[in-house]
């Protein structure tokens, strides 16, 4: 199904870039010992525990971990019983399954479209020739078990029209049950207006007689979409509950999804868990560094882990990201708390999960398109004081001592995952080192740009031998003035040091990355190595005179929905998809087709004066859509038009940018949600 939440945004900030990275100028660290935020008593622990195995029937007490082909083939004839049998052998052979990964689940379209004279659901026999039972052996005999999908309706969602259950509740879980079927997906399509209260909890009374009959328990999984509210009333109904619509292979879907599941914390727990949707790993849609946040917060959200990609076709770091057990062991942490928001100012999040260790897990995730510094503390986590704490990394797998400080420089998308806990051997640990950037700069061919970096010791042992190093890419120079060695640098303390990267006179322009690394040893001797991607723009100043938006390189555009268009409307989904930018009839050949919330970045050097437009929402948008532009000259609002709507007239704005380094076009929903938000910044110019 199309939900239309799913139209929610990217969001960015990246204003005070330099200030949040770099911080204040000092050589010292703030010091991080702080009172320590209140943690449950060992009774409260004992209570909670006792409320757990009272919760449900002892079905799945962590998150259900395992796999749907949904994500990956839809309703294509790929997914048959090849595939699924194809899945089973590399949970195995891959070592997926000693990971905990149980569930092999097929999603719609297995079946035919009528049942049988007997009211029985028939499998497609193309897909499966010899019927899911005997697909349900093979998964039972590899030591894994299986799945099945139908909805809570007279058809399934799939516009083919495959026989729903609902009316047939007690027949097709008996036949379920018969077929071996561990896990059920129940969805909502086609449900004739029925309670939905009252329709899953049909289904789950006719699985609990269904699966006594043949003593073998079967997981419940709720999908409504959220559309009622299941966190409220569906903790003694099923195991876990769809929170939102469906997600997709793009950053956007992932992030809108994880921002309407992340406040739904309280009602997670063992037996009964929010489910922000199966996986998209691996799908091609988003980059490894954008798969890792999405497998780190769904870990930290305690969410269920359904692998939704093709393991036949799987890459090295599909794998990888899959198997990691460090974060695996956060997502199946037996306290099975989801994880809470304790920040997300600008985009930077701190998100923590309680584990039953009383230690934490916590999420340093940028959501932004700009490497940002995010921080907290182990008392801000709610450890209790102590001079020192272990914090595993657990995408390096390295084990460091933090005095308190949590803080990282986190890549664009990327996320930063630790368990931070208490630990009588915290000084056993080499210190961990913070890699600190003070602004990504921005250069133009064969001209030299500074850089200013910075490593601070956040352990509580001093880092010995310390040395930084920035590499180019080939052909780009890099000098220093300023020391890049420490002999020692005491907790607290910092290394900054200035660089000069001079781009090679013939780089074309676009984003370019530099790497900074740093190499410490404990007083122990052991040896740190640890790095940070520094991306660097190579710009071109505009040509003097007035000129179109879009006949200049933007230095980054995000947008609400689909991609940014040049001199058309924005068309939502491919690039190029749009229609000619249209304004109070009039159309209009030059200028940016977008959707709030966007941003559109210029390089404009210093060298430009004024920016000019005539903005409003497109009329393909017929009444609906509300808009307000802004426009800021580096950190300052220098123009905003307030919202507008389609009844509006088109607004001619003039905003003076004398002297900026960057103009950003910048458009928010005028304060509703972004459905039918396509902005138009018709014969955008810059005049330099
Ligand atoms: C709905 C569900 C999806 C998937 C499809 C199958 O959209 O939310 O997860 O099961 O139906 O048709």
């Amino acid at each position: 199904m199309r939900h239309r939440s799913l139209r929610t945004a990217r969001h960015r900030v990246i204003g005070g870039l330099a200030a949040a990275l770099l911080g204040t100028a000092g050589l010292t660290l703030p010091a991080a010992a702080q009172p320590a935020a209140a943690r449950p008593a060992p009774s409260e622990q004992t209570a909670r525990a006792a409320e757990t195995t009272l919760s449900g029937d002892g079905l799945a007490l962590t998150p259900p971990m395992g796999f749907n082909n949904w994500n990956s083939t839809h309703c294509r004839a790929e997914f048959n019983e090849a595939m699924v049998k194809g899945i089973a052998d590399l949970f195995v052979s891959k070592g997926l399954k000693d990971a905990g990964y149980t569930y092999v689940n097929l999603d719609d379209c297995w079946a035919l479209p009528q049942r049988d004279a007997n009211g029985k659901l028939v499998a497609d026999s193309a897909r499966f020739p010899n019927g899911i039972k005997a697909v349900a052996d093979y998964i039972h005999s590899k030591g894994l078990k299986i799945g099945i999908y139908t909805s809570a309706g007279t058809k399934t969602c799939n516009t083919a029209g495959f026989p729903g259950a609902l009316g047939h509740e007690r027949s097709d879980a008996q036949q379920f049950a018969d077929w071996g079927i561990d896990y059920l997906k129940y969805d909502n399509c086609n449900n004739q207006g029925v309670d939905a209260k009252q329709r899953y909890r049909t289904m789950r009374d006719a699985l609990k007689a269904a699966s006594e009959t043949t003593g073998r328990p079967i997981v419940y999984s709720i999908c409504e979409w959220g559309q009622n509210k299941p966190w409220e009333w569906a903790a003694d109904v099923g195991q876990l509950w769809r929170t939102t619509g469906d997600i997709s292979d793009s950053w956007g879907s992932m992030l809108s999804i994880a921002k309407e599941n992340l406040p739904l914390a309280p009602y997670a727990g063992p037996g009964h868990w929010n489910d922000p949707d199966m996986l998209e790993v691996g799908n091609g849609g988003m980059t490894d560094t954008e798969y890792r946040s999405h497998f780190s917060l769904w870990s930290v959200m305690a969410a269920p882990l359904l692998i939704g990609t093709d393991l036949r076709k799987a890459d090295a770091s599909t794998y990888q990201i899959l198997g990691n057990r460090d974060v695996i062991a956060v997502d199946q942490d037996p306290l099975g708390k989801q994880g809470t928001v304790l920040s997300s100012e600008g985009g930077r999040w701190v998100i923590s999960k309680e584990l039953a260790d009383g230690g934490r897990a916590v999420a340093l995730f940028n959501e932004t398109d700009q490497p940002q510094r995010i921080a907290t503390t182990a008392a801000r986590l709610g450890l209790p004081p102590a001079d020192g704490y272990r914090l595993r990394d657990l995408w390096q797998h390295q084990d460091h001592n933090t005095a308190g400080s949590v803080a990282a420089t986190v890549p664009a998308h990327g996320t930063v995952l630790y368990r931070v806990s208490a630990d009588k051997r915290w000084a056993s640990y080499p210190p961990a080192a913070e890699l600190r950037l003070g602004a990504s700069p921005f250069t133009e061919a064969g001209t030299t740009a500074p850089v200013e970096t910075a490593l601070g010791n956040l352990g509580g042992t001093p880092a010995h031998q310390v040395r930084v190093r920035l590499t180019g890419p080939d052909g780009w120079r890099v000098r220093t003035t300023s020391p890049t060695q420490a002999a020692t640098l005491p907790t607290g303390s910092r290394l900054a040091t200035r660089w000069q990267v001079t781009a090679p006179q013939d780089a074309t322009p676009g984003a370019y990355e530099l790497t900074l690394r740093a190499d410490y040893r404990s007083a122990r001797g052991g040896e740190v190595s640890t790095g940070l991607p520094i991306p660097v723009h190579v710009v071109v100043a505009p040509p003097t005179g007035a000129t179109y938006a879009s006949d200049l390189p933007w230095l980054n555009a995000v947008n609400g929905w689909g991609p940014v268009e040049k001199d058309t409307s924005v068309g939502e989904n491919a690039a190029g998809d749009g229609h000619p930018l249209t304004l109070d009839g009039t159309a209009h050949a030059k200028g940016l087709g977008v959707h709030a919330p966007s941003e559109v970045t210029y390089y404009t050097g210093g060298h430009c004066t004024a920016f000019t437009a005539k903005v409003g929402v497109d009329d393909e948008e017929g009444t609906a859509g509300t808009v307000a532009f802004e426009v800021w000259a580096d950190g300052a609002k220098v123009l905003s038009t307030g919202t507008l709507t389609n009844a509006d007239p088109a607004k001619t704005v003039t905003a003076a940018v004398d002297g900026a380094t960057t103009v950003r076009l910048v458009t928010t929903d005028g304060g509703d949600d972004i459905t039918s938000d396509h902005g138009d910044w018709a014969d955008a110019a810059f005049t330099c």
